[in-house]
């Protein structure tokens, strides 16, 4: 839990010659974070060093209700962190000193989509994981791509910031219906779980209008995402896979990247075309 023992440790197993592999979260662990950890046992070798953090950092949270209402099952991470050979969980209760007032900015990739949506959110993303990469110091840090948006800012800080940290990406994890996992799915009950489904058909449709233009593909995807009687679209943009750019046809190898709202929880997925 301390951040000073953390730091001391990973100082410890550097000096033993020994490769750090963070997978960074916010606890309430799923299937998508297992694959997260499995790559990363991948990357560590059997004499490296898997650290999974567990933090629910207040700072990338623009909704106080979602914060609040955000999962928090630690005792279950850590057993499933045991099971898949996890050395080491950082569960620290708090990362900010009072009075913190350091921010780090990105001005381009993150001032759209979630950045828009979420006033603050990458900021607070961006914070947390600059003080894990200095706590944690690993060489490599397993992100998964269903936060596309999220990987590529962290990317563009990786960059301009000179850490020296591998970013290694995971493909999302999908239920049986194709939502991608989520901790926040746990919040959909019932009726809502099922309309969630509306995502992934979504995702489906916009597979399959490869080479259309973008305005009409968005209309389409709305109006079924909204045919839903709980659910309403925050975004649905084609982008370039590099610059996040909206592009004008939705031509192989874009992005598409859609955020919508189902009753009160608010998801978020991504695919290539
Ligand atoms: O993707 C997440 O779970 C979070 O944004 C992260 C990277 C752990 C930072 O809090």
């Amino acid at each position: 839990t301390s951040p000073q023992t953390m730091q001391r440790h990973s100082r410890g197993w550097q000096r033993d010659g020994r490769r750090v592999v963070l997978v960074p979260t916010m606890g309430a662990l799923h299937e998508g974070h297992l694959s997260l950890i499995r790559r990363a046992r991948k990357l560590a070798g059997e004499d490296g060093v898997i650290v999974v953090s567990v933090y629910v950092n207040p700072t990338q949270f623009n909704d106080p209700k979602d914060l609040k209402k955000y999962p928090r099952t630690l005792a279950a991470d850590k057993e499933l962190c045991r099971a898949e050979g996890v050395d080491a969980v950082f569960a620290p209760q708090t990362l900010y000193p009072v009075g913190a007032s350091v921010e780090i900015g990105e001005n381009d990739l993150a001032l759209q989509f979630e950045g828009e949506h979420r006033p603050g959110h990458f900021a607070g993303v961006m914070a947390v994981v600059a003080k894990l990469f200095h706590l944690v110091q690993p060489t490599e840090a397993v992100f998964g791509e269903k936060d596309f948006q999220q990987v590529a800012v962290i990317r563009r800080m990786i960059r301009d910031l000179d850490f020296p940290v591998r970013l290694i990406l995971e493909p999302t994890v999908r239920e049986v219906d194709g939502l991608a996992m989520s901790s926040r799915n746990v919040r959909l009950k019932g009726r809502l779980r099922e309309q969630a489904s509306v995502l992934p058909a979504a995702i489906r449709l916009a597979k399959e209008s490869v080479g259309d233009s973008v305005g009409g593909l968005k209309r389409r995807l709305t109006r079924l995402m909204e045919a839903q009687p709980d659910v309403s679209v925050d975004y649905v943009e084609v982008v370039d896979a590099d610059s996040l750019r909206p592009v004008r046809k939705a031509v192989r190898g874009t992005r598409l990247l859609l955020a919508a709202r189902v009753g009160p929880v608010r998801l978020i997925d991504n695919t290539a075309l």
